[in-house]
């Protein structure tokens, strides 16, 4: 086992040297190897609480995804200039790490929302390769996963299971072959799919393609729940929790609001680095050996509240 391990970290080693030695401390995409995939970012001009996401966003990438994969970040210019300055650990890693490849945007692409541009080709013709994961600032990477990403090899599209059957969601984190996407929107009929978003029209667009001869891969539903978290792997009908050691999504995503107490509380102990995106409690009296509901309560602003209330963080 010992020299099982040893042998992996050496491997790794002789990898990451690969790299450095193939880029020689240049973040422009030419000077790269060949990726095997890439988890794709947009960094764009959002408002300053969104930015503070941006050093975990990284790191949670580069620890998560394979390490042939590079992190592919498609910026605004105006990103670099404000937003750098102020995270200087950020700034860090995307000038030094050899697996950060920086893309700047057209100007027509800077000024636009995440989903348009998205839905426009020239990101996906940019993309360093096939193998392309969306990710963004609403959800991380999960690292106790039970599957790897080399068990969704094939699958020509893959997002989050809420409610969306075969293919899933993929309004925060998305798989998808680079090719096919720009297949997709070669054909006429992408444009007549309007205002819909990526996602959506990426799924009916392989759908058509597949009536129409194509042998295209959307994700099956059991797929999706591999992807990202489904309600009813952690809570039954009744909301009562379902102890699933099996639990283990690649990604989750979002504050899961509207899953119970203890289903959420699963999740986060599947997926701790979930916590470490979202505004979290800092006030001493919120967690601890010696929480102080009063003054927790105070310090997120809210009234005074009952015995009953607990605040285990
Ligand atoms: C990085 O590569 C680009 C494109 O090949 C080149 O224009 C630029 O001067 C290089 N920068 C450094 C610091 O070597
Ligand atoms: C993407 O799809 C094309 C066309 O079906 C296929 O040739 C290619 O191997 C696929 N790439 C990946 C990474 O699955
Ligand atoms: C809720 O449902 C589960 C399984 O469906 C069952 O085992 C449990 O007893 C139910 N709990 C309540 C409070 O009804």
């Amino acid at each position: 086992m010992i020299r099982f391990l040893i042998a992996i970290i050496v491997l790794q080693w002789c990898f990451c040297l690969f790299l450095l030695q193939s880029n020689e401390g240049n973040n422009t995409e030419r000077s790269r190897p060949a990726w095997n995939g890439v988890a794709a970012l947009l960094f764009l001009r959002r408002p300053k609480w969104y930015y503070k996401r941006y050093n975990v966003l990284v790191d949670n990438a580069l620890a998560n995804i394979p390490l042939d994969w590079g992190l592919q970040i498609f910026y605004e210019r105006e990103f670099l200039s404000e937003v750098l300055q102020f995270h200087r650990g950020l700034e860090r890693r995307l000038q030094q790490h050899p697996r950060v490849v920086l893309t700047e945007l057209p100007p027509s692409l800077s000024h636009l929302k995440p989903n348009r541009v998205w839905k426009d080709s020239w990101v996906w013709k940019n993309a360093v390769a096939d193998r392309v994961l969306t990710i963004n600032g609403d959800g991380v990477l999960c690292s106790n996963s039970q599957k790897t990403w080399s068990d969704l090899e094939g699958i020509d599209y893959i997002g989050i299971p809420w409610n969306h059957g075969e293919g899933g969601d993929g309004s925060t984190h998305s798989l998808q072959n680079r090719t096919v996407v720009l297949t997709a929107m070669n054909s006429p009929y992408w444009h007549q799919l309007g205002e819909r978003r990526f996602d959506t029209r990426l799924v009916q667009m392989i759908r058509r393609l597949n009536e129409e001869g194509s042998q295209y891969r959307l994700a099956t539903t059991e797929e999706t729940e591999w992807f990202g978290p489904a309600k009813h792997q952690l809570m039954a009908e009744n909301g009562t929790l379902i102890r699933n050691t099996g639990f283990g999504p690649l990604v989750v995503t979002g504050t899961l609001f509207d899953w119970s107490y203890e289903a959420r509380n699963w999740v986060i102990g599947t997926c701790p680095e979930l916590k470490a995106i979202f505004p979290s409690l800092h006030d001493p009296a919120c967690f601890g050996a010696r929480p102080d509901p009063s003054h927790c309560a105070a310090s997120l602003g809210l009234p005074p509240c009952q015995e009953s209330i607990t605040t285990t963080i």
